[in-house]
């Protein structure tokens, strides 16, 4: 970092200090009276001694598994599948189900006996032994052991459970990290294994690599090594810690029942499971997919209207502009002030004519005041949250002292609900859910509510312990229900900052409030790679960073990164420079647009991949490990990553580079600017000038780009065979009917055949097709049978069933 731009953060922290002080008295009184609240109502156990499960007693084979009795504990064991284990150990207090999706698993076939080991429950897929002191073992149909964890010990409601690891297991996910794609590799100030966090955190803002616990801390993680890969996820969101050492896994957790799924398979199969388990992203609408533009600092229709013109003047597509906090009135959720947006109606269809849409924010704080409606409603309702005598927790937030819902309860969810209508009805089109961890400005101690906050948890009861990770997670169910309530033939677009596992059921996160720096460009594809894991397929980062000016190198390089990730929105903070294509001026402005059209162009493909999340769970954003899980030279890599089958995005993230080197998986690769094909299984120095970033194109792909009505679709042969390819597509928006087009691309020699097949009921929806061969050099070409004119390797026609295209080695 220079030293010109280190003195601007300076001066940044500086400014924003100041605008906080206006919160500091509120912020002192808070703290100090969350602390006297906890003292008071901290329970006052003393400490308990370490508890192991004993011996064990007792072992039953039951529906779909088998209950052990051990001498201090049980365990039950569930299979729902025959590659997905449940199981929990008790004492302690078993969920509330908040992150399962599916509860009616059809039947599986188990079988339980004794071994020499102790007992052994067998499906179709995995054997799970127990033993005699409560240690478990999960080994694969070949008998292979994918992972075995010692017995758990509890001291009062704390658990620990250690799993010992092989030496090369490499480990991924835990929701939103920044501490590089594999989690074992990280290590703290002090070159020790880090410790990760379980405690959904706002950091203020994010200033160091590695920074934890960020605003999404999720209990999943996918374990891979030599003998095969597994996934883990405990079901249990009161506050732990991970840590994956030398030798072992260690996970912590403060409460709860230690309640954990295990799944077996390679990595598309364990994300197959783990979405089924808690649950898939919905199909997006299909302008989501396409360019966000946004600011703190819009504050008026005027300015968004100049904004979008000023897109409109520099040619350059957009799909959303977000409204940040100073759009509405003293910062207040539900509300865009009148005066700023005196037409608003107007102006959403105006925008929406143009085919942007406006998507804004919420924050979960309601201000606390007798003039507020929100405010009174929910008092009336009892939906806000409690210290454990009744009084209301009153903290600062944006709009002053603020009082917070509790999402855990289903009446409140609905009250919450009802607000989104008004602003369904002047024309907005998605929702913005920030703070939601949730913060509260404090002088000290943690910006959350107290531990001690009662939570309805679905009427069960409970504190903020266990409630906390789970809260923005519900804001966003809250929200997601009402936008299909209340605009049913339309899908909801909901971004959360915060979330837990099963978030994606309802909403798309983002990266946070990151630096304007290379560092953070840098860390920004392991995190998203480890939400998708984790089982967030749609992210992205603030393009250009929140905090700071970045310089336009770091700003096109962060465009191109974004291009290929699916939330593609920049963003910044209140206090930097406005941020948009065109700030940097030429050249910068022609390199951005140049991706930004990419980007439309590549909409059937995203959009494609979009599909195929909602239906497998499968990330869009993929690690270069999930085609070959069992080539270890893959499973560090963390500086390119996979756009679906089909595209290896390389970003650049280092100033002043204008090449780097590139991993090729096996296969063929195309250079997706040149056509040079290369065979994979190697690393290679690719050009990287400032206009593009490395990007391939695997051998076999059919990649569709769209430009207005017509449809190219790219052939990149294999050097010999056949490959399949598919294109999703409806009418972008709502429910109606849907198709599917099939493609099947062979060589033979230097001849090849594209067979295309269609399901569904939507028309296809482009005037014009053209075939682009890349690779070879075009000869002549038949479609159905009729010869047709080439121009330029390429041939323009309309649908068919079968093209053949002879071909002949490029010069
Ligand atoms: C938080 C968000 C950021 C937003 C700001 C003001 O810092 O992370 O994106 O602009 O609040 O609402």
């Amino acid at each position: 970092m220079g030293f010109l731009h280190k003195v601007m953060l300076r001066v940044q922290a500086l400014l924003r200090s100041l605008f906080f002080l206006q919160f500091l008295p509120a912020s002192f009184l808070y703290a100090f009276k969350r602390d006297r609240n906890e003292r008071r109502f901290a329970s006052s156990a003393a400490p308990a001694d370490p508890t192991a499960p004993g011996k064990l007693q007792k072992a039953a084979a039951t529906e779909r598994g088998a209950h052990f009795v051990f001498e201090q504990a049980t365990l039950d064991l569930e299979f729902l599948a025959a590659d997905l284990v449940c199981l929990t150990w008790q004492p302690g207090l078993l969920p509330v189900p908040y992150a399962i999706a599916r509860q009616d698993w059809e039947q599986v076939q188990t079988t339980l006996k004794p071994s020499e080991a102790g007992w052994m429950l067998t499906s179709e897929a995995l054997a799970v032994t127990v033993e005699p002191a409560g240690a478990v073992k999960l080994c694969d149909r070949n008998n292979n052991l994918l992972r075995q964890d010692d017995p758990p010990e509890w001291r009062g409601e704390t658990w620990t459970h250690r799993t010992p690891l092989p030496q090369e297991a490499h480990i991924y996910g835990l929701g939103e990290r920044i501490a590089g794609l594999n989690l074992r590799a990280a290590r703290n100030a002090q070159g020790q294994p880090k410790t990760f966090s379980l405690w959904n955190t706002d950091p203020a803002n994010i200033s160091e690599p590695g920074q934890d616990p960020l605003y999404i801390t999720m209990p999943v993680y996918l374990g891979l090594h030599h003998q095969g890969s597994y996934l883990t996820f405990y079901e249990n969101s009161f506050r732990g810690e991970m840590q994956f050492g030398e030798g072992d896994a260690i996970a912590n957790f403060s409460g709860g029942a230690l309640r954990y799924y295990l799944a077996a398979g390679d990595p598309p199969q364990l994300l197959e499971r783990f979405s089924e388990l808690t649950g898939r992203a919905p199909l997006p609408p299909r302008w989501a997919l396409g360019y966000h533009q946004s600011r703190w600092g819009y504050r008026t229709e005027a300015t968004v209207r100049a904004e979008v013109a000023l897109f409109q003047r520099h040619d350059l597509p957009i799909s959303a502009v977000h409204l940040d906090i100073d759009c509405q009135v003293g910062h207040r959720s539900f509300t865009l002030d009148p005066d700023r947006f005196p037409n608003l109606c107007q102006f959403t269809h105006e925008l929406r004519e143009a085919g942007v849409r406006l998507v804004a924010i919420n924050n979960p704080g309601i201000k606390h005041s007798r003039h507020s409606n929100l405010f009174l409603e929910g008092r009336v309702l009892n939906a806000f949250c409690t210290y454990p005598d009744g009084e209301l927790v009153v903290a600062p937030v944006w709009p002053g002292q603020t009082v917070f819902p509790d999402f855990t309860n289903p009446q409140v969810r609905t009250w919450w609900s009802y607000q989104f209508a008004y602003l369904l009805d002047v024309g907005i089109a998605g929702f913005w859910n920030d703070m939601n961890e949730p913060v509260t400005f404090v002088s000290w101690g943690e910006a959350t509510l107290p531990l001690v906050t009662q939570h309805s948890l679905e009427g069960r009861g409970g504190d903020h312990r266990e409630a906390h990770n789970l809260y923005g997670m519900l804001e966003s169910r809250a929200a997601y229900e009402s936008l299909c309530q209340h605009r049913p033939e339309r899908r909801p677009f909901i971004v959360s900052r915060s979330g837990w596992v099963g978030m994606q059921r309802y909403a798309w996160t983002w990266t946070g409030d990151t630096l304007s720096t290379w560092e953070a460009l840098r860390l920004t594809v392991g995190t998203v790679v480890g939400l998708g894991l984790s089982g967030v397929p749609f992210s992205g980062p603030d393009i250009g960073g929140f905090l700071g000016n970045p310089s336009a190198e770091l700003y096109v390089r962060w465009f191109q990164m974004a291009t290929f990730l699916a939330f593609y929105r920049t963003h910044c903070s209140i206090g930097v420079d406005p941020r948009a294509p065109w700030t940097y001026g030429e050249p910068t402005l022609s390199t951005i647009r140049y991706f930004l059209r990419l980007r439309y162009q590549l909409l059937p493909y995203l959009y494609t991949l979009a599909w195929e999340a909602a239906q497998t769970g499968h990330p869009p954003v993929r690690p270069l490990f999930w085609y070959h899980s069992d080539d270890p030279q893959l499973w560090g890599i963390e500086d390119q990553f996979y756009l679906g089958e089909a595209l290896l995005v390389c970003p650049v993230v280092q100033d002043g580079l204008r090449s780097r080197p590139v991993h090729l998986p096996q296969g063929h690769w195309y250079d997706f600017w040149s056509d040079t094909c290369w065979e994979g299984g190697k690393t290679l120095e690719i050009e990287a000038p400032l206009e593009r970033l490395p990007l391939l194109v695997k051998a076999g792909t059919v990649l569709p780009l769209e430009a207005e009505e017509t449809l190219t679709l790219h052939l990149y042969p294999l050097p010999q065979g056949e490959s399949q390819s598919q294109i999703y597509s409806d009418a972008g928006e709502g429910y109606s009917p849907s198709r599917l087009d099939h493609f099947c691309l062979s060589r033979q020699d230097n001849e090849l055949t594209l067979s295309w097949t269609a399901s569904g009921d939507y028309p296809w929806p482009y005037q014009k097709v053209r075939l682009q061969v890349h690779g070879l050099s075009l000869q002549k070409a038949w479609v159905d049978d009729q010869e047709v004119l080439l121009q330029d390797n390429q041939v323009e026609c309309l649908p068919f069933q079968q093209a053949r295209l002879v071909c002949a080695a490029q010069p």
